[in-house]
């Protein structure tokens, strides 16, 4: 079959289909001035939620580490971990562009290294764009990955890969050099071909400015209302984290306890005998028991 292929056998039910987001649709909507809708997800099953949810773009990031991994910071999670993450949620997203985070040391090294990686993520795992965090030291690698023609998120702001050198989780840009950097950078990496850009952690008014001078979507987490779309982590969300949420988190729902009250329940069912009922027991065929029974009924009957 050709890759230009058209199928136009089901013409009425392509109809219903929600149009797949691109970077096209992305770009669309910062021009006509619509929110983008972001949000994490990192298996199949959330991901297929927050898919059917109507989210424009689902990063599978490395915050998994954290929130799924259960590690201290991003740090540790591994190109062949974030793979796996990745292809769960591949498996469940139709419509949402989606994207894979390039964990800590997959493209720190080389250029080379950090082409050789994005590819993975786009050929076994079939995400649509990878995300790197950081400035002027990456327009070579953003360079690189759109000559290979791997769609570039970038991420500026408080880069959780840099929490030993930024110190902290600290928001970013407060100052006037501070500022300027970050406008530099975010310029530069929209020259050399990012798609789209994540503000995380920084003033609002800083976010501001850099959204109207860029032309490419600014995806803000922490960083006011004013960029063009935002982005959560599921887990803050739904209250997954089992820490007190930053600033900029709001609590859409508690799945904590939802999950808690359930699974107290279903104790609670299993210890007293209520669970399973009869009703959610399977039965033999009536034949077959009556048989069970006759032969239970006799003197001569086997003994097990
Ligand atoms: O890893 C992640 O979840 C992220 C988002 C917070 C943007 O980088």
């Amino acid at each position: 079959m050709s890759v230009t292929h058209f199928h136009t056998a089901d013409r009425s039910a392509a109809a219903f289909l929600p149009a797949k987001i691109t970077q096209q649709t992305l770009q669309d909507k910062k021009a006509q001035g619509q929110p983008i809708a972001a949000l994490t997800a990192y298996d199949y099953a959330t991901a297929r939620l927050v898919d059917e949810a109507g989210i424009d773009l689902i990063l599978v990031g490395d915050s998994l580490a954290m929130v799924v991994l259960g590690y201290e910071s991003t740090l540790p999670v591994t190109v062949d971990e974030m793979l796996h993450h990745t292809r769960a949620t591949r498996r469940a997203v139709k419509r949402a562009m989606l994207v894979a985070d390039m964990p800590f040391g997959s493209y720190h090294a080389s250029v080379q290294e950090g082409v050789a990686n994005a590819t993975r993520f786009v050929k076994e795992a079939g995400a649509e764009a990878v995300k790197i965090e950081g400035g002027a030291n990456r327009i070579e690698l953003v360079e690189a990955l759109a000559n290979a023609e791997i769609p570039v998120m970038a991420h500026l702001g408080l880069t959780p890969q840099s929490v030993h050198r930024m110190g902290g989780y600290k928001v970013q840009g407060k100052t006037m050099a501070a500022f300027h950097r970050l406008m530099k950078d975010a310029l530069a990496l929209e020259a050399a071909g990012a798609f789209s850009l994540v503000l995380e952690g920084v003033p609002r008014e800083v976010a501001q400015r850099i959204t109207a001078a860029l032309k490419i979507p600014v995806i803000g987490i922490g960083a006011g209302p004013d960029c063009d779309g935002q982005i959560l982590v599921f887990h803050d969300l739904l209250n997954l984290t089992f820490s007190t949420p930053a600033k900029f988190v709001r609590r859409f729902a508690d799945a904590a306890a939802l999950i808690t009250g359930a699974v107290h329940e279903y104790r609670k069912d299993v210890e007293q005998r209520q669970f399973p009922s009869e009703e959610e027991s399977y039965h033999l065929p009536k034949d077959t028991l009556a048989a069970l029974e006759f032969e239970e009924s006799r003197p001569s009957r086997k003994a097990w």
